[in-house]
């Protein structure tokens, strides 16, 4: 389902503290997240990944809906080793509507 990106807003609220999107976002302790749909994971410039996010997209891993809708459920189930210290979105709604809201950061 499509989400609502002003909902999103709301949500990306959770991840502010690591991530920054927008004009002149820069890599805080994860990386920036314009451009994120479509991006191969692990491939911010400038930021030092983990091996295992490196891995992740040597392997394939593109971030679309489901990829996101995936790692945002568990990040650490679906990305062994990620160093992203985050829970995890209980709500599938507020993942569709995060998805919406980073859309709008992204050129696709
Ligand atoms: C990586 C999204 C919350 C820290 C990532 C990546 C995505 C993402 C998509 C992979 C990016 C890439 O491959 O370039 C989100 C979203 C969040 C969230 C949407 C909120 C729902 C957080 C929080 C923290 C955090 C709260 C810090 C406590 C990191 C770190 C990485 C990362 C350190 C790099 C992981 C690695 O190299 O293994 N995040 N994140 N994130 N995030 Fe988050």
């Amino acid at each position: 389902a499509d989400g609502d990106a002003a909902a999103g807003k709301k949500v990306f609220n959770k991840c502010k503290a690591c991530h920054a999107v927008g004009e002149g976002a820069k890599n805080r302790v994860g990386p920036q997240l314009n451009d994120l749909l479509g991006r191969t994971a692990g491939t911010a410039d400038d930021y030092k990944y983990s091996k295992a996010m490196i891995a992740a997209g040597e392997d394939g891993l593109v971030w679309d809906d489901a990829a996101l809708a995936k790692y945002l459920a568990n990040p650490r189930g679906m990305v062994k080793g990620t160093k992203m210290a985050f829970a995890g979105l209980k709500s599938d709604e507020d993942t569709a509507d995060l998805t919406a809201y980073l859309k709008g950061f992204s050129e696709e």
